[in-house]
Order: C-alpha cells, then structure tokens, then sequence
C-alpha cells in the first residue's frame, strides 16, 4: 500500500499578525512534510486561519472594518508570509470559504440527526460591554479584564453537544494507544483532565448576540461555536467525505498544535469525531511555548517577535534552524537574538559554512574542480564513512520521536567528523608532492560526498542552503534526492563539475543586535506598590575596593565593596566594564538582598545599573560622592 502523511498546523486566528510562535509550528510542520516526502511517502499538508468567533468579531470593530474585511486583511497577511518561510503547504483553508461552511453545517446535520446534539441552557457570567459570557478563571478579582465592570449572571439557551457520551471511549482509546497525544506529558494531562466528569459542550451562539459565525443547519437564529468550527477544517481540507484524499490521507493524520490548544484538541476534537462516525486521528503532537527573554510574548509587553523581521535581519535557514535546534519538542523554549547569533555564527558559519568553504576551496585548487574518482580506502575514510551511517540512524530516530533538535545534533557531529576529518589528513601537505595524487583524490573525494549527505540530510530544516551545496558539487538539488540516496557512501559521480559559491552564512558582529526585532515600546510600569513594601529594601551608598575577573565567565567580575563594612558582590558586569574601570568608583548597593552564589562565588548584596537599549549595562554613580555607608531614601 502507497505509503501517505497528512500534517496540519492550527488555523491562525485572524485577530493578531503572525508572529514567532505561529512560524515555529508551521515550520516544524514544514519539515516533517519534506521529510517524509524524502523518504517517499505521498504528503499532504494544510495550513490557514481561524475567522469566525467574538475575538475576531470584536478586533474587526475596533479596526473600524467588517469582520470579513478585516479575516481577509489578516488571512492575507498568514497566506504571503508562508512562501517567504519557504513553507510547502498543499492547502491554506480559510474558515469562511464555502466548501467549508458546507462540511460544519454537514457535520452539524449529521450529529444533530444522531441524537447527539440537544437544546438546553447555559447560565454563566456575562459582561454586557463584551457581549459575551466569561469563565471565572478568565476574570480579574471578578471583574471583566476589558471593562472591569462585574459580570452579570445570565441565563441564555443554546444547542449542547452530547460530549460527556464519549467520555469512556475517549479515555480507552487514549489508553489503548500510547502515542496518540505525544509526548507523554500532554496525554497525561488530557487523561487527568478526563478523571473528572465531562461537561457537555455548548456549541452554538444566539445570533441576537453575535452573527459572525456559520449558521446552524436546524436553527438559523444560531451560529456555530467557533471550536466546533475549527477543528472541522482538518476534514474540509481533505474534501470530506467522499474524496480519495480523504481516504487516502485521513488514516495518517498527524496534527501539530501548542499547549494552549490541547483541551479542544485532545477533548472535543476526537469526541466530535466519534460522533459523526469518523476514525480518530493518528496523533496529536503538541509542542511548548517560545517566550522571549524570559517573558511570556503579549502585545502589551511590546515583545511580540515577528518572523519576517528575522528573516531580514538574519536570513531564513539560519532562523528556521535556530528554532529547530533550541526547541525541545513539547518543552518552553527562550528566544532571544543573542541565542539567534551565537548559534549562527559557532554552529552555521564556523562549523557548516567553514567545511563547505574549505572543502570547495581545496577542491577548486588541487584538482580541475571536478570530482575525483576515490581510490583505495583507509581507517580514517571508514570512520568518516561509519559516522554518516550512524547520523542517519539518529535523524530517523530524532524524527520518529519528533526530537528535531537531536536529529540536529546528529548531523553537527557529523559535521565535525569531516572538519576534523580535514584536519587529520591535511590534504594540503600531501597536495606538495605529486606521488600522493590518488590519496587526495580519495580525500577530497570523501570531503565532497559528505557535503552531498550533509545537503540531504539538511534538506527538511534548510531547503535553500542544501540547494546552494548541491549546486556547489554540481547537483541540481540534493534536495531533491531521497534519503535512499545516502544508505550507501559513493553517490556523488567522479566528473562532476565543481562551482564554488559565496560563503554560506556571514558571521554577525552582535553590535546589530542593537536593533531587536521586538517592536520596541516602553518597557510597562510594574503594578504599585505600598510605600512599607519598598521600605523593606535597604539602599547603601558603596565604595569598589577591588573588582577581579572570575575564571571561565566572561561577564562576571568579583567586587569588594565597602559600604561600611566589607562585602562581596558579584556584578555580570564583565562586558560593559573592565575591572580596572570600575575600582574606586562610588555605586549604589541593595545591602540586604539573600546572598547568592554565582559559579560557585558568593555574592551579598546587587548593584544598580541599568541596561540601556543595546549599548550595554552603565552603572548607577553620583556626581558628588556621599558619605560611604549612607542610606538612600
Ligand atoms: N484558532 C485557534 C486554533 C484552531 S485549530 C483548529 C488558535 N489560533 S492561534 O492563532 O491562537 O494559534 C495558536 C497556535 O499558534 C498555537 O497552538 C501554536 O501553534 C502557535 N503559537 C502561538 N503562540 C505561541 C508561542 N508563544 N510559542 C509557540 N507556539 C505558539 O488557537
């Protein structure tokens, strides 16, 4: 039987521009997609967004437009971003497309008609300025967080689906399946979910209360739930029911989300299924959140990071790799450009781009920049050889756990057996006598095809750059090879014509760095705070006796200040500071903060600076200096 895969990302809603998070998903979709369509398998992959609802009811008003206006601006923006990503999608679905709306009301029709969906009502709080009902753990110490206004207690009718009907089956299917919600952590959390008694879930809206929404079959006064809505788009995508794509690809349905999503997902989703009579998908694979720099990514934090940004700034292979290889799938992950740099330039520029440079430089002096035709083998070419086959078995095993970052770190060590590879044979000594001819030819020869499996094995995360290297070894596309091509060592053909090209990854000075990609906004004030609360801090004016280096960090120094008594502080101040800089300088102390240690040193007490955009930390200093020990108020 014809081997298929079928990967969907979320539909986006259409209330927010894209950002980071929803490029992670979509890329890590991208590059299961092109994996397996290496390995052969028929693949069909669908994106989109998500347009109905309140939320995208309510940004539309604000913006001044219709909803519909304001779906297509937004969907607009999600479509045009996904090429510049180098994004394969087959399929990009809109919630407001007609076939769509005609596979809900289908479904709706269906359950309806089954006895699984019910008239019923639904008491809940309700705030009358957003026109919508609140759960309590959404509120503010009870209050609307729009309006802050308490919510009213409202009663409303509506249609209900039957879900707690499936709660048993739902929990023996997710027992008798172990990988179906992947990884571990997040079917625990569903089937700890499921202990409790399920609720059935209201899936209407009165359209007296909001009409943005696709019409109930059997009641035109109500609008679908915008969940139940949604999650539909997995099937209209496939063209359900009657389709051969349906067919085809519905069994190998492997859905990618976040954390946030699970409960519809792994809850509503599989017991909608059950009740329209359709299979349940094969997995659900949910990955964590991106924060950036520590924070939660909020429109108020101002720390929204937007793809396209980065792809400027940095270039879109080396940013799809550095999410790849940060992420661990399923856990929170840190964002930050700094990360983003020192990962392009130690892993990409020194050790990739430097190979390839090297590699294509060597071969372009010592031969006729043509591949040459290998000779007998050696303990070292073997090794090299043995390495490339347990990097395949790694990058299938990495892929099979959906651990792209140890796939990743299989092909690197690959990469350093070859750079190191250079180093042991030093082709360059033997290029000086002329007896040594076949022995570099093999060398330059192993040199080479290790770039050709490097090109596919990197195919799925950095399409253009495995491109680039096979144009450079005079392949059109090692992209378009299959990973059967690299089983067996010898693919690439003695002859070839050689083609140098520009370095793959240029070195970035952190300096343009000073340029975030996060919209720059005012850092918010922190909430207010009662003056006895600030009292509790005790400010000293200090005096830097000492400042030294610590061994092995770069940005701690070691301070001895004296601020009445002799302490020591330690300051990641080693950057902006050398310690000759700021020995006999007056500073500002927090003398009574719990004593840390920082590598293995003892610090009591912080000192005040602060971190200006980009140009690094200044210390807090007066211009005449008090009395040593004094406290500040
Ligand atoms: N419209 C729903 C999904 C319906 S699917 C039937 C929705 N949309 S969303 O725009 O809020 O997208 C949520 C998804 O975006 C997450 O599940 C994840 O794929 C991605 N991410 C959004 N923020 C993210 C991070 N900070 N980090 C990682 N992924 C994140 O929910």
């Amino acid at each position: 039987m014809e081997k298929t895969f079928y990967i969907t990302t979320p539909i986006y809603y259409v209330n927010a521009s894209p950002h980071i998070g929803h490029a992670y998903t979509t890329i890590v979709a991208d590059v299961l997609a092109r994996y397996h369509r290496l390995l052969g398998y028929r693949t069909f992959f669908t994106t989109g967004t998500d347009e109905h609802g309140d939320k995208v009811a309510r940004a539309a008003k604000e913006a001044g437009l219709t909803p519909q206006e304001y779906a297509d601006q937004i969907s607009e923006q999600f479509r045009s971003l996904w090429p510049r990503m180098d994004i394969t999608h087959d399929y990009f679905i809109r919630t407001t497309d007609q076939n769509h709306v005609k596979t809900v009301q289908r479904i709706l029709q269906n359950v309806y008609d089954k006895g699984d969906i019910y008239f019923g009502q639904y008491e809940g709080l309700y705030c009358v300025g957003c026109e919508r009902f609140y759960l309590e753990k959404e509120l503010v110490n009870g209050r609307c967080p729009d309006h802050h206004t308490y919510p009213e207690v409202r009663k409303e009718s509506n249609y209900f689906f039957k879900m707690s009907r499936y709660q048993q089956w739902l929990v023996n299917h997710i027992e008798t399946h172990p990988g179906f919600i992947r990884p571990e952590r997040y079917r625990n959390e569903v089937l700890s979910f499921l202990q409790e008694p399920l609720e059935d879930l209201c899936i209407s809206r009165p359209k007296s209360r909001l009409s943005w929404g696709i019409t109930l079959p059997f009641d035109e006064n109500y609008v679908t739930y915008v969940w139940f809505d949604a999650l539909i788009n997995y099937l209209t995508s496939l063209n359900y029911p009657d389709s051969e794509s349906f067919r085809n690809f519905w069994p190998a349905a492997e859905h990618l989300i976040a954390k946030d999503i699970l409960k519809p997902h792994g809850i509503y989703w599989p017991t909608m299924l059950k009740a329209a009579g359709v299979e349940p998908y094969k997995h659900l694979n949910v990955h964590g959140y991106w924060n950036i720099s520590q924070s939660k990514m909020s429109k108020s934090l101002g720390n929204v990071v937007k793809p396209l940004d980065l792809e400027d700034k940095y270039g879109l292979d080396q940013f799809r790799y550095f999410l790849l290889r940060e992420m661990v799938f399923g856990l929170d992950s840190n964002f930050s450009e700094e990360a983003l740099i020192q990962r392009i330039n130690s892993d990409l520029a020194n050790d990739l781009g430097n190979l390839v440079s090297r590699t294509l430089s060597m071969a372009e002096k010592f031969t006729n920049t043509e591949v040459p035709t290998p000779s007998e083998e050696t303990a070292g070419d073997l090794s090299l050889k043995q390495t490339a086959s347990r990097t395949l078995e790694s990058v299938e095993a990495g892929f099979a756990d959906l651990a792209f970052h140890k796939a990743l770190i299989a092909i690197w060590e690959f990469i350093n057996a070859a750079n190191k590879y250079i180093v042991e044979e030093e082709p360059w000594s033997l290029a000086k006598d002329e007896k040594n001819r076949q022995r570099l030819g093999t060398i330059l020869y192993n040199l080479l095809e290790s770039l050709r499996v490097i090109a596919v094995f990197l195919s799925p995360f950095m399409p253009a750059t495995s491109l680039k290297i096979g144009e450079q070894l005079g392949i059109a596309g090692a992209a378009g090879q299959d990973f059967e091509s690299i089983k067996e060592w010898g693919g690439l053909r003695p002859g070839n014509k050689l083609k140098k090209g520009d370095p793959l990854f240029p070195r970035i000075e952190m300096r343009q760095a000073e340029n975030p990609a996060a919209e720059k906004v005012p850092l918010p004030i922190k909430p207010e705070i009662p003056y006895e609360e600030y009292d509790k801090i005790d400010l000293r004016v200090a005096k830097v006796v000492k400042a030294e280096s610590i061994p092995r960090s770069d940005k701690l120094l070691k301070l001895t200040v004296d601020i009445g008594e002799t302490r020591q502080i330690v300051a990641g101040m080693g950057k902006d500071y050398k310690p000759e800089e700021i020995e006999g300088k007056t500073i500002l102390v927090v003398a009574n903060l719990k004593p840390v240690k920082l590598m293995g040193v003892e610090s009591r007490g912080m000192l005040l600076a602060t971190d200006a955009e980009g140009g690094g930390l200044t210390l807090v200093t007066f211009d005449k200096p008090p009395e040593i020990g004094a406290k500040i108020r």
